[in-house]
């Protein structure tokens, strides 16, 4: 029998035993969900840094260690060792998958990567200068409107047909969001293609030639699409499941969480990192970047820089890290200035007193992006991509909380400060 752990609490003259509850790894909770009827008090905790939204079993951060486990297992074994479609099962089910179980759901996956020809046409009502993030959001979201045999939340068969439509579908989404950018035609899923490899095809083929996927870029792919799959309870993820809790469709959580990730504090930040490595330029201006990041009195902060989680090494920046070093040494790129730009930058900001005494280090964001450039892709598909990786995380998260009996609609409370009751005034005696 496990001792009961509680803590004491004294507020307003009461004094509280609350339960203290073990996890598996991280830190002990204490349990508040009954302080405010016992106590008619709140607790305070603007961006959450202090408060578990959740119990979850999927992925779990070590921020001070910098490890990342999905069901246990380290990013960077399964970055090196496993692949995409293997890392979806292990999060949506729990264990690594059988050959049989593996080859199942990957043909589960793969017989479901067309989208319903009518909604081809939504692209077509975009601005060809839109950004791909504000059509995926629009496209995912108007899956519900297609797919009404999968949204019934109640119904364990339909959550998992919504669930591998999602996984299945948002490559090819993601893509057309490019095509519909350059102009050029759409191109269809090939079934005898890998994930990763079916993606760039639709990306990069043309009709007027013969399309070929590089191995080194499939293999780069499907390693970005690894490390982004899923990462606890983010703001997008938050945001999936607090949509999800009101009972909300399937594909309109995950359009929530598109439309989360897209901020430049979170998945917006590879796209933002990119773009301020370019302005930096040469490593000889990144001195009065640095101090421009370090002056409270600038908003500008190095992107693909800081977390609220990792205080050391990002685990998955560093698996980004030397794949950026072994993709661009492949493509013949090695001296990319903007590599070259990034790995100056890391190492005069990790000997910086600011960012050394912050835990201020590179984060997913950091090198993603000079991967994606070299891969060919613009810096306005670097978000969409992340937002197709970490798909199977939302959705593995949002399938945990359905399936918990506790899980009620989340609606947290607030400390008010604004006016105390007062009577209208007519505007003539104003
Ligand atoms: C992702 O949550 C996740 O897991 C997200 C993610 C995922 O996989 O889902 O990992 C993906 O979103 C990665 C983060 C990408 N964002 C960026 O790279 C944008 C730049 N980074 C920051 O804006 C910031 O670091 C955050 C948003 C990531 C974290 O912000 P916090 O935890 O709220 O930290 P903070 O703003 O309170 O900063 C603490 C201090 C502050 O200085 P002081 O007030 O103590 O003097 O550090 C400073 C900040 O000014 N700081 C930075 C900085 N990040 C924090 N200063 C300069 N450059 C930075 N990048």
């Amino acid at each position: 029998m496990t001792e009961k752990r509680t803590a004491q609490l004294n507020v307003n003259g009461k004094d509280l035993e609350l339960a203290v509850k073990s996890p598996t790894l991280g830190p002990d909770v204490v349990d508040i969900s009954k302080l405010y009827a016992q106590a008619d008090v709140f607790t305070f905790d603007p961006g959450f840094t202090s408060t578990a939204s959740c119990e979850s079993a999927i992925t779990f951060i070590d921020g001070d260690k910098g490890e990342l486990l999905h069901r246990g297992y380290a990013i960077g074994e399964l970055a090196s060792k496993s692949h995409y479609l293997e890392v979806c099962y292990l999060l949506l089910y729990g264990e690594l998958p059988t050959a049989q179980q593996l080859e199942d759901f990957t043909n589960r996956v793969t017989n479901h990567t067309m989208l319903h020809e009518q909604m081809m046409q939504f692209y077509r009502g975009f601005r060809r200068d839109a950004h791909p993030m504000a059509i995926v959001c629009g496209v995912v979201g108007a899956m519900s409107a297609f797919y009404h045999d999968s949204t019934d939340v109640n119904d364990p068969w339909q959550r998992e047909v919504a669930s591998i439509r999602m996984i299945a579908k948002l490559p090819t989404i993601t893509a057309w969001a490019y095509k519909y950018s350059v102009g050029q035609p759409f191109v269809y899923p090939s079934n005898d293609l890998d994930y990763a490899s079916n993606f760039l095809r639709m990306c990069f083929a043309v009709p007027a030639e013969e399309y070929v996927v590089d191995p080194i870029l499939s293999r780069a792919m499907d390693r970005i699409f690894t490390l982004h799959a899923d990462h606890e309870q983010n703001a997008s993820t938050s945001t999936v499941r607090l949509a999800g809790s009101s009972g909300a469709n399937p594909f309109a959580c995950i359009a929530a969480g598109v439309a989360c990730l897209w901020g430049p504090a979170h998945g917006g930040a590879n796209e933002a990192a990119l773009n301020m490595l370019r302005e930096i330029g040469s490593v000889d201006r990144i001195p009065e970047y640095i101090a421009k990041a370090k002056d409270k009195d600038d908003p500008f902060r190095l992107m693909g820089f800081g977390h609220r989680v990792y205080k050391n090494f990002d685990p998955r920046a560093k698996v980004m890290k030397e794949s950026a070093d072994e993709v661009l040494a492949l493509l013949g790129v090695e001296n990319n200035p903007t590599l070259q730009v990034a790995k100056e930058l890391e190492k005069i900001a990790l000997e910086d007193p600011y960012f050394v005494e912050r835990k201020l280090y590179p984060n997913v964001d950091f090198y993603s992006g000079i991967i994606l450039d070299a891969m060919g892709f613009p810096t306005s598909m670097f978000t969409p991509i992340f937002a197709l990786s970490r798909t199977v995380g939302w959705i593995a998260q949002w399938k945990e909380m359905i399936a918990d009996e506790k899980q009620k609609i989340g609606r947290p409370r607030q400390l008010y400060t604004g006016a105390a009751h007062r009577d209208y005034v007519d505007v003539e005696n104003r």
